[in-house]
C-alpha cells in the first residue's frame, strides 16, 4: 500500500536498496486518488514514490494510440538510469502485469518484455573508460511471473549488441585506429561462430581496393578491410553489410573547420553498426548467411595525403576525380560494394555516417535510407518496431549530372550546393553490383544522442538492431 503524501512519515527502518515497479493503470494497486493525480501530473513517463518497503516506481499510463515499443524501451531506460544514479541495488517488476499493461502493443507475445529488458540494460549504459573517479553501477532488474526466459535473454542480447556498437563509437581515436580496430574485432569474435578475416595493406593492393588505399595514404596507420562471416544456414541468401570505418575524419587536405572535431571519432559508426549486427545475429543463432565488410581508414592531412584533383581508378573500371578529400566515405564504400559483388551477395546494405546534409534533412532521430524502393519501405517498417528509425529518401536521376567531372568518369562531390545526401547516394549507386538488391543507410544525423530514455549522452549504437533484423527479415 502506498502511504498518502500528507501522512507520510519517514521511518528510520526503511530499506532504500530496492524498488518495486508498478503501473498506474492498475486501479487495485493505486487506490488513492491523490496519488493517482500526483502520478498523472508528474513530468516524464514515471513517478518515484516511497512506501514502507522502499521506493515505488509508478509507470504512467500511455494513451493507446501513442503507445509504441520504443516508448516501452525509453521508459525502462529512464527508470534504470534514475535508480542506478540513486544506487538502488535491485528493482522488481511483474512480467505478467507488464504485458497486460501494454497488451494492445503485444502483437508478438512477450515482445513488450523483451523491449523493457532491452531498454533497461541500455539505460544503464555508461562509457567510463576515461572517467578516473567514477565506477559503473547498474540497478539489477528482476522480472517475476515470467515463464519464457528467452524473452528476457533476447532483450539482453539486443542491448549488448547495441552497447558494443556504442563502445566502439565512443572509443577515442588514439586507441581505436586502423591498426587496432581490426584486432579488436578479431578478439571480440574469437570464441564465436563469426569468422574474421583481416586484409592488410599488401592484400588490399593485390585486391585493387584503391579507394581504401588512397584515402588511407595520409595516415600513420595502415588501412584495412575486415570481413566478418556468419553462416547459420547456408541455404539462405547471402546478405552483405558494408560499413564505413573512418576512425577519424579530419577532412584530409580539404580540412574541416576549427570547431571541436571530437565527434569525428564516430565516423566509424557504420562499421560499429555492422559489427553490432553480427554480434546480435551470432548470439541469437539466427538462421541467416551474412558477411560484413568493414573498410577502415583514418582521413588525415599529410605530405603523403590524397590531393584534391587526383583520380582514383577502381577495380570495376570507374575513374573518380577527388573534388574534395572530405567526401572520403563514399570513396571507401565503393570498394566495399565492389567486394560484395565479388562475393555474389544477393542483398547489400551499406551504412555510413556519410553526409551532414542528411542531418539537415531529417534531424537527429531518423536516418535516411536510399535504394530499392520496396526494400526501403520494409526497412522503415522494421525500424519503426525496433527503434532504429529510418525514412525513405529518393534517388533523383535528374541530379546524376551534378557528379560530372571534366577529366574523369565522375567526381566524388556534387557541382551544386544542394541535395548533398542524395548525390552521395547516387555516387554509391554507380558501384552497386548488377544482380544485387541494394540499400544505403546514411546515419550521420543519428550517430550521437543526448541523455533521454535508453540513450546516454554518447554514441547511439544506431544500426545494429536495424541490420540484424533486416538480415533475418530477408532470410525468412
Ligand atoms: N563524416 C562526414 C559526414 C558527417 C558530418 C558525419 C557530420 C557526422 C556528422 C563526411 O565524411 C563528410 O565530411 N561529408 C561531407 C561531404 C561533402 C564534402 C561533399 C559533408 O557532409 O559535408
Ligand atoms: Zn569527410
Ligand atoms: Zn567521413
Amino acid at each position: 500500500m502506498i502511504i498518502s503524501i500528507t501522512n507520510f512519515n519517514i521511518g528510520g527502518q526503511m530499506k532504500m536498496t530496492q524498488a518495486n515497479i508498478i503501473f498506474a493503470n492498475d486501479s487495485w494497486v493505486i487506490n488513492n486518488k491523490q496519488i493517482t493525480q500526483f502520478v498523472k501530473d508528474s513530468a516524464g513517463s514515471f513517478s518515484t514514490l516511497i512506501d514502507e518497503d522502499g521506493l515505488v516506481i509508478v509507470i504512467k499510463e500511455i494513451e493507446e494510440k501513442k503507445l509504441t515499443y520504443d516508448q516501452v524501451r525509453m521508459t525502462a531506460g529512464a527508470i534504470a538510469r534514475e535508480l542506478s544514479k540513486r544506487k538502488i541495488e535491485k528493482a522488481t517488476i511483474d512480467g505478467q502485469l507488464l504485458s497486460d499493461s501494454f497488451s494492445t502493443l503485444d502483437s508478438e507475445a512477450g515482445a513488450v518484455l523483451t523491449a523493457f529488458v532491452e531498454g533497461w540494460n541500455l539505460g544503464n549504459y555508461q562509457f567510463l573508460t576515461y572517467k578516473s573517479k567514477e565506477t559503473a553501477f547498474a540497478t539489477e532488474l528482476q522480472v517475476t511471473n515470467v515463464e519464457d526466459l528467452d524473452l528476457i535473454e533476447a532483450g539482453e542480447i539486443r542491448a549488448e549488441a547495441m552497447a558494443f556498437s556504442r563502445d566502439l563509437m565512443n572509443e577515442i581515436p588514439n586507441v581505436l585506429n586502423p591498426e587496432t580496430f581490426p584486432t579488436m574485432l578479431v578478439d571480440k569474435f574469437a570464441e564465436t561462430d563469426v569468422d574474421v578475416k583481416v586484409f592488410g595493406k599488401d592484400e588490399l593492393e593485390k585486391m585493387e581496393m584503391n579507394g581504401i588505399l588512397t584515402v588511407g595514404r595520409g595516415s600513420k596507420y595502415a588501412p584495412s578491410l575486415v570481413e566478418l562471416h556468419y553462416c547459420g544456414d547456408e541455404t539462405k541468401p547471402l546478405v552483405s553489410l558494408v560499413g564505413k570505418g573512418v576512425t577519424f575524419d579530419t577532412g584530409g587536405i580539404s580540412l574541416k573547420g576549427s570547431r571541436d572535431l571530437s565527434d569525428m571519432r564516430m565516423d566509424m559508426g557504420g562499421a560499429a553498426a555492422v559489427a553490432g549486427a553480427m554480434q546480435l545475429l551470432a548470439k541469437a543463432k539466427a538462421k541467416v548467411n551474412v558477411v560484413a565488410l568493414i573498410q577502415i581508414v583514418e582521413n588525415m592531412p599529410d605530405n603523403l595525403s590524397l590531393l584534391p584533383g587526383e583520380v582514383i581508378r577502381y577495380k570495376n573500371g570507374h575513374t573518380v576525380q577527388v573534388g574534395n578529400t572530405d567526401a572520403e566515405g563514399r570513396l571507401i564504400l565503393a570498394d566495399g560494394l565492389i567486394r560484395a559483388g565479388e562475393l555474389n551477395a544477393e542483398y547489400i546494405v551499406n551504412i555510413a555516417t556519410l553526409t551532414g546534409a542528411i542531418a539537415n534533412a531529417l534531424g537527429s532521430k531518423l536516418a535516411g535510407v536510399f535504394g530499392d524502393e520496396q526494400l526501403s519501405l520494409e526497412l522503415k517498417a522494421i525500424g519503426d518496431v525496433n527503434g532504429d528509425f529510418v525514412w525513405p529518401m529518393p534517388l533523383v536521376d535528374a541530379y546524376e549530372s551534378y557528379l560530372k567531372s571534366d577529366y574523369a568518369d565522375f567526381s566524388n562531390i556534387s557541382s551544386k550546393a544542394e541535395a548533398g545526401a542524395i548525390t552521395a547516394a547516387l555516387f554509391l549507386r554507380r558501384f552497386v553490383p548488377e544482380n544485387s538488391k541494394w540499400l544505403h543507410v546514411d546515419m550521420a544525423g543519428v550517430m550521437e544522442s543526448q541523455e533521454a530514455g535508453y540513450y546516454a549522452k554518447s554514441a547511439t549504437g544506431f544500426g545494429a538492431r536495424l541490420l540484424a533484423d533486416f538480415t533475418e527479415h530477408v532470410s525468412k
